[in-house]
């Protein structure tokens, strides 16, 4: 019944899940069937229920604590001067890419500026992106809102990756359909952890956009010709503790019957 694809069928003799004769061209290799399997007895070539840890009932978050957690995310715009550990960066990306994908295609390939001082970097040359929009396209770096970045950056403030020591990058395939949701998922999995390890996070829309639209910022982040930046976080220390949940708007919502 979990198995999405319908690969595994019971044996009618002895009641034994047997794979079907197309399970190799139709698997998700999402793993389902042996995440649900109450006595940890199914496994496959490539997954035995070793692998699997079990879901510890005392760790599940109660109604009230999972309210709390979604609706207390924020997104960080102010970053201790003090570089995240490696560790803790690899473990937002583990995390990460726990994240639902179209068909599990699990999509993402990672670029991490581990380097405030490249962070940095990186930002003065969206912001020289930006100049060149402003001469080339006026009305296109309005709509934008440009000139108040390039204006903050001008007198010493930096609006691009906000002072954040590192920013995450999630791209992939440019050609492929599911790229732009499976890359949301994955950093929206990352932005929900990092606050569990101390981490701040927020995306840095001007960020990506620049990297698709720059051919040298794309060179300098080196990513892979055929690959498109999908989205990217900046990541750090947060300077600030938030103590009440902002409003949101209702859901407009139309309940069909
Ligand atoms: C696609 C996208 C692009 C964003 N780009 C930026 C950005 O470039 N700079 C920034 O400070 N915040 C950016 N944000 C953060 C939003 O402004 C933020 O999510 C929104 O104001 C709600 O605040 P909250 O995340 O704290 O709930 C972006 C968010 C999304 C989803």
């Amino acid at each position: 019944m979990a198995c999405p694809t319908k690969v595994i069928q019971m044996d009618s003799a002895d009641e034994i899940p047997c794979p079907t004769d197309d399970f190799k061209a139709y698997c998700l290799e999402c793993g389902h069937c042996a995440a649900v399997c109450p006595t940890g007895a199914f496994s496959l070539d490539w997954l035995k229920s070793e692998q699997c840890p079990p879901i510890a009932k005392e760790l599940v978050l109660s109604e009230q604590q999972t309210e709390q957690f979604l609706r207390s995310r924020r997104s960080i715009r102010n970053f201790k001067d003090k570089p995240v550990e490696r560790e803790k960066l690899a473990k937002l990306l583990e995390i990460a890419c726990y994240a639902p994908s179209a068909k599990n295609n699990q999509p993402w390939h990672w670029t991490v500026v581990a380097d405030p001082v490249e962070t940095r970097r990186l930002a003065g040359m969206v912001i020289e992106w930006m100049r060149s929009v402003m001469k080339q396209s006026p009305q296109q770096a309005e709509l934008r809102g440009f000139s108040r970045v390039v204006s903050a950056w001008d007198a010493g403030e930096e609006r691009i990756c906000r002072g954040a020591p590192h920013i995450v990058v999630v791209h992939g395939d440019k050609n492929y359909g599911f790229g732009a949701e499976d890359s949301a998922l994955a950093l929206s999995y990352l932005e929900l952890y990092a606050p569990a390890i101390g981490l701040g996070s927020c995306w840095g829309g001007y960020f990506y956009s620049a990297v698709n639209a720059d051919p040298k910022l794309f060179e300098a982040l080196r990513l892979p010709a055929d690959h498109k930046a999908f989205g990217a976080v900046m990541v750090g220390y947060p300077k600030l503790k938030y103590q009440r949940l902002p409003l949101r708007n209702k859901p407009r919502v139309n309940y069909l019957s």
